[in-house]
């Protein structure tokens, strides 16, 4: 806590706003759920124990700033300063998380969007228009494998037979899981009544890369967000005996997996600004002493373009073809989640840009509901600088004073705004 922040926040502004709103104390207060011994960090996925924990602790933050929170029919949570209405200003992110994810990504927008409403409360703001603040289910896929689940069925962006079909590694669907959070699984899908209410989304996350730090600046604003998507590489060969089996009789989908990955490295060092990572595998049966009979393989793969994403995905699959062939194996490839590549509104960025002083515009290798919305509402995203330029990984961080900035960007952007 540095008191010169609350000097910094300018005359009029009560001491009290200063210290206790914009200095994120609600990542304090959850700092502790769904933290995961085994990976480190933290492990908070949908409609699970800490999730839902902190569900409770929005709903009950919410509360204290009068704001009412309803769960729409797909599990996003809705908290509005005044009526629900239409030509809302809507600002939120998320807070699940990848496993063994950092403490921002996702609960630092919505943390920040809390304290913004409280220092514009504070302040003696009223909204001149519908406002709320959204938190999006499942944005990480982290359960049910399709990334930024809850904006895509709130905009239509998946089909809800679909949806409701997905299943987590348990085998639970979708539509079990949601009935058990007590929401009705023949509702789940496309919400015009509530997309139509948006007028203008705005999301702050914290940065998953290194601009701001490169550029020395707190907060950005973005550009664009890289196509992005998600395959599953599956080999299949003969679960056979680890001793009883000569190496010439085997056709071992590990090693069919094994060079696939390695060529999945290549494709994506032969194509420039594209990245592939196989981060997930599952491995039937399991046995130290078996030779596997299937090896599942999840591929990320992103580029600039949907088509460059798309070539990059085809050399991949053609290569695990190859590689699988030659082991003796088959293998599969099934598209599990994708996303087009998405250029934020370049009014709304550079109106937003400006107005904070000509942050930097940054582009931006994470996919972010506000990403999913842009298809549909005029959208924009602010960024904050995370020193370490690590995500997905329990060194995500970005400091306080880098935080408190962030806040008062935002609280700046929506005071504008409503
Ligand atoms: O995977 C992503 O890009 C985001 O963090 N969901
Ligand atoms: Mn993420
Ligand atoms: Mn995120």
């Amino acid at each position: 806590m540095t008191a010169g922040r609350a000097d910094a926040a300018g005359p009029g502004t009560p001491v009290a706003v200063s210290l206790a709103h914009g200095r994120l104390a609600g990542l304090d207060e959850i700092a502790d759920v769904g933290r995961d011994a085994a990976r480190g960090g933290y492990s908070r996925h949908l409609w699970q124990g800490p999730e839902l924990e902190l569900r409770g602790w929005f709903t009950e933050r919410a509360a204290r700033l009068c704001l009412d929170v309803e769960t729409d029919r797909n599990g996003n949570l809705w908290a509005w300063w005044g009526l629900p209405g239409a030509d809302a200003v809507v600002t939120g992110s998320h807070l699940d998380s990848v496993p063994g994810g950092g403490g921002y990504d996702g609960p630092l927008g919505v943390v920040s969007a809390l304290d913004a409403v409280a220092r514009l409360q504070a302040s003696g703001f009223t909204p001149a228009r519908p406002f709320a603040v959204l938190v999006f289910a499942e944005e990480e896929g982290s359960r049910f494998g399709v990334a930024c689940l809850g904006s895509r069925l709130l905009s239509g962006a998946i089909d809800a037979d679909t949806a409701r079909a997905l299943t987590d590694r348990n085998g639970v669907t979708l539509a079990e899981a949601s009935a058990r959070a007590g929401l009705d699984p023949a509702h789940l899908g496309a919400d015009p009544a509530s997309i139509e209410r948006i007028g203008l989304f705005i999301e702050l996350h914290v940065e998953q890369g290194r601009g701001l730090i490169d550029l020395g600046r707190p907060v950005a604003v973005a550009s664009s967000i890289l196509a992005h998507g998600r395959w599953r590489l599956s080999f299949s060969g003969q679960g056979n005996h680890a001793g009883a089996t000569s190496m010439a009789a085997r056709r071992d989908p590990m090693i069919a997996a094994a060079r696939a990955i390695v060529a999945v490295q290549d494709a994506a060092l032969a194509q420039p600004g594209s990245r592939a990572t196989v981060g997930r595998l599952e491995v039937v049966p399991g046995g130290t002493n078996v030779i596997a009979s299937t090896v599942h393989a999840w591929l990320d793969a992103r580029a600039e373009t949907d088509t460059e994403t798309r070539t990059l995905v085809t050399e991949i699959t053609a290569r695990a073809q190859e590689e699988a062939a030659t082991n003796g194996c088959s293998a599969t490839v099934t598209e599990e989640s994708w996303a087009p590549q998405v250029r934020f509104d370049p009014v709304l960025r550079e109106r937003f840009a400006l107005a904070l002083g000509d942050v930097p515009r940054l582009p931006s290798g994470a996919g972010h509901d506000a990403g999913v919305l842009a298809r549909r509402v005029p959208s924009a995203m602010l960024f904050v600088r995370n020193p370490t330029g690590i995500s997905h990984a329990p060194e995500e961080f970005a400091e306080r004073d880098d935080c408190a900035a962030g806040v008062e960007a935002l609280e700046q952007l929506l005071r504008d705004l409503l």
